[in-house]
């Protein structure tokens, strides 16, 4: 009785993640309008900083391991990937959020590609 209720537990879990996952595209562009990215980035036009959509172009060829490597950059900030302008470090954004981001802005390089 218990191992089955187990093996259902873990089931759910499953479907549960890939349920977050898949919402992942809406929940993107809603953290990056909370945290306030959108007040030094804009989807389609450089503000302070880079385009998200040319973020996403630059890194469209690389491995998902750069997902990583952007929730990184988000949390630490930087300089000199895009211009003189630095990017202030944002450790208020969690590891969690920051990938939720990441993943989202990666996704817009799809976007357009289906209007061919
Ligand atoms: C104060 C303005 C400012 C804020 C706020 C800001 N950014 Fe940036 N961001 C920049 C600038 C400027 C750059 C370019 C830095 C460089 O040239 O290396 C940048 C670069 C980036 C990059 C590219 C990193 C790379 O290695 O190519 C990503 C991704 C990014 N920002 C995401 C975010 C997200 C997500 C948020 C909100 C949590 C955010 N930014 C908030 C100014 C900002």
């Amino acid at each position: 009785m218990w191992r089955s209720l187990g093996r259902w537990c873990f089931l759910l879990m499953m479907c549960g993640s890939t349920a977050v996952y898949a919402s992942g595209q809406l929940d993107g562009a809603k953290l990056a309008q909370e945290k306030v990215c959108l007040g030094c980035h804009q989807v389609e036009k450089a503000r302070v900083g880079p385009p998200f959509k040319a973020i996403a172009q630059r890194y469209q060829q690389a491995s998902d391991e750069i997902e990583v490597y952007l929730a990184q950059a988000i949390r630490q900030g930087g300089r000199g990937r895009w211009g003189v302008i630095p990017m202030p470090a944002q450790p208020q954004i969690s590891e969690e959020d920051a990938l939720t981001i990441a993943r989202w802005i990666r996704g817009l390089s799809l976007e357009g590609a289906t209007n061919e």
